[in-house]
């Protein structure tokens, strides 16, 4: 009679701005191609000046709060690593927006992009103790590396909302987890900088190892073999990095990797991270959404999901999908999240890639321009002001 424990409801929302790499490429010169194929990417998602994680958050949280009510609700973790205050939990923000009850938990957790994971986990053990509660896990982030660097086509901006239930609609967390930490400078940012620094080269090296390592760890403590899973989602900072991952985890395994069973196990995934881009602690929930999606043949099946922080921490778990989860499913209001972006030029891009908010206190009022439901109305006496837009 063990309690199943898991994600009940997940939904996701990004930015109101895209840029597609084609635009990128008739900029600074690449083959198309690069982007298309080398990295598997389509497009990426741009914030729009009164957008950032809390907005979006916010934004991808509502739907579970309109369906569920929030009298259940007695936790809210935060993931990210692009806050927007050293102290203040971004989710507090969130918090406010969406009108939570006051007897709330709400705290913030970070470690790059792993830091959903670690929501995830803290959010099970939260049930476990009270399985009556439901956790708010939202993963929120906006990937800016500098503009004309290599990285700069690996951004991209979205949040995902997971509520954390016993006896949950879409998927039960199970069995033991593949951990694996390396201190490793790959990828990081420092507080006086608002774009990352990574080493590109060195980052997918890292990520690799993480993954062999993570299911080592994860083989010894009893889990499942590799044949038992439909499909993996892996943290997907670009799509062919997934494609890279189970190929040399089929290999390690001594299974077959040729192109027919990576395609069948990873492209439901990759559909919704193509187009939006790197959305760092979002983007494995993103791969995880698209596969609920995609996947006709899901019920009482096993997906494993890889997750991935720069810096470096890794975790590889394996989830069940409930029967009768396609009821559950939210594909519509994600495909119309995704298909209603604006398309902006590279000079517009590159503009709000430059914009940056006042640091000296002076009141600053934000332009209008976001289609969500929540915008950054304003900057007073160092405050963030946000509203219903
Ligand atoms: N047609 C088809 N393919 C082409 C091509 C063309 N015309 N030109 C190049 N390619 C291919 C290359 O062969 C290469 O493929 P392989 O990886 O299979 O060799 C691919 O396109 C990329 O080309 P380059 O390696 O030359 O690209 P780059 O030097 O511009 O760097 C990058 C790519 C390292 C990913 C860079 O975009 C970057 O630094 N991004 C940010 C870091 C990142 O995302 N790291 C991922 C792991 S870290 C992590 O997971 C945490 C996180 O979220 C950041």
């Amino acid at each position: 009679s063990e309690l199943a424990v898991g994600i009940h409801d997940l939904s996701f929302r990004t930015t109101s701005f895209v840029l597609h790499h084609s635009e990128l490429a008739r900029h600074n010169g690449t083959d198309v191609a690069k982007y298309h194929k080398g990295l598997g990417q389509r497009s990426m998602s741009v914030p729009a000046a009164d957008e950032d994680i809390v907005t979006m958050a916010a934004a991808a949280a509502l739907p579970l709060v309109r369906r569920h009510g929030p009298d259940r609700i007695r936790t809210v973790v935060l993931a990210t690593e692009s806050s927007v205050d050293q102290s203040k939990a971004a989710g507090i923000y969130v918090h406010s927006l969406l009108g939570l009850p006051p007897h709330i938990r709400v705290v913030e957790v970070k470690q790059a992009c792993y830091g959903a994971t670690a929501a995830l986990q803290f959010a099970a053990g939260l049930v476990h103790q009270d399985p009556t509660q439901h956790v708010l896990v939202i993963a929120s982030d906006v990937s800016r590396y500098d503009l004309d660097s290599p990285g700069e086509a690996t951004q991209g901006a979205a949040a995902a909302a997971m509520l954390v239930s016993a006896d949950p609609a879409l998927l039960e967390l199970s069995g033991p987890s593949g951990l694996y930490t390396a201190d490793v400078m790959d990828f990081w940012r420092p507080n006086y900088r608002a774009t990352a620094l990574v080493d590109g080269k060195k980052s997918v090296t890292a990520y690799l190892d993480a993954v062999e390592n993570t299911w080592r760890d994860y083989r010894q403590r009893g889990g499942l073999p590799l044949e038992e899973f439909r499909s993996v989602c892996y943290h997907q900072p670009y799509t062919r990095l997934a494609f890279k991952a189970h190929r040399a985890l089929l290999e390690a395994c001594g299974a077959r990797a040729d192109e027919e069973t990576l395609h069948h196990a990873l492209a439901p995934t990759t559909g919704y991270n193509e187009v939006v881009g790197n959305s760092y602690t979002a983007s494995l929930y993103l791969a995880l959404t698209a596969a609920l999606e995609n996947c006709r043949d899901l019920e009482g099946r096993t997906v494993g999901l890889f997750s991935y922080g720069s810096g470096s921490v890794a975790e590889f778990i394996a989830a069940q999908v409930r029967p009768g989860y396609r009821s559950h499913l939210r594909a519509d209001e994600h495909q119309e999240a995704v298909n209603t972006r604006q398309a902006v030029d590279c000079e517009t891009y590159r503009a709000l890639h430059r914009h940056a908010l006042p640091t000296d206190g002076r009141s600053y009022e934000l332009p209008h321009q976001t289609r969500g439901p929540f915008r950054l109305a304003a900057l007073r006496d160092h405050q963030r002001i946000y509203e219903a837009a």
